[in-house]
């Protein structure tokens, strides 16, 4: 059965230090323009529309604060490696996302999104290997999974954990998802309960 939750938006920045007082465990979905940041927010929620979400990648432009059973926060990003806008736009970008990934104290853990059909990017690798060495803690959301055969899901999985275990000596949690179909919602909110038992943001500890 569905787990309910309720949630509602609360506020959009871009700048960390104006976000929501840092009293709730937090928790951030990050990737790829496009890689459905957005569109994940709005099949956990079971709330079309919350996030606001684009066939057109570059949508999510603020650090935006979601707030789950009056208990947690969860976080929609802009997304990084969006090459159509200015050097300018995109260094601002990048400044914004790295002072709230690398500043946010009740940041609990974030998840990193990936395109199940693509073979492992160097924008993403870069990335993950940037939060290993800022001890960021992160696990890895396999998106769009809908658009794959069970066995190419499977495939696709197991060629990308081969690829990071060529140089890491272990995996983050990995999870498969699709937000059409809603597959992969309760394990994210189940391990998202867990980490909250033992958060010391957790309210009424
Ligand atoms: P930015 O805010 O631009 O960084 O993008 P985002 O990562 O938030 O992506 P968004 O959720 O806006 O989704 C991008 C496109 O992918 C939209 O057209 C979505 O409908 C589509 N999409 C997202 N998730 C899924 C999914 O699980 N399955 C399918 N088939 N399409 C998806
Ligand atoms: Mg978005």
């Amino acid at each position: 059965m569905a787990i309910p939750i309720t949630a509602s938006f609360i506020t959009s920045n871009t700048d960390f230090t104006k976000c929501p007082p840092a009293r709730m465990p937090e928790f951030a979905f990050i990737g790829r323009s496009n890689v459905g940041k957005s569109s994940l927010i709005n099949s956990i929620t079971f709330h079309k529309g919350l996030a606001k979400t684009s066939q057109t990648p570059g949508k999510t432009q603020l650090i935006n604060h979601f707030i789950i059973n009056e208990k947690w926060y969860l976080v929609d990003l802009p997304g990084y490696g969006y090459a159509k806008v200015s050097k300018e736009k995109r260094r601002e970008f990048e400044k914004m996302i790295f002072d709230y990934l690398l500043h946010r104290e009740n940041l609990t853990c974030l998840f990193v999104l990936i395109d199940i059909r693509l073979k492992p990017q160097a924008v993403d690798i870069e990335f993950m290997n940037r939060m290993v060495q800022e001890q960021v803690p992160f696990h890895i959301a396999f998106t769009k999974a809908d658009k794959l055969s069970q066995k190419q899901v499977h495939d696709s999985v197991e060629l990308y954990k081969n690829f990071l275990l060529e140089n890491w000596e272990g995996l983050p949690e990995i999870f498969i998802t699709s937000a059409e179909k809603h597959v992969g919602r309760e394990d994210i909110l189940k391990n998202i309960e867990e980490l909250i038992k033992t958060s010391p943001y957790k309210i009424g500890k």
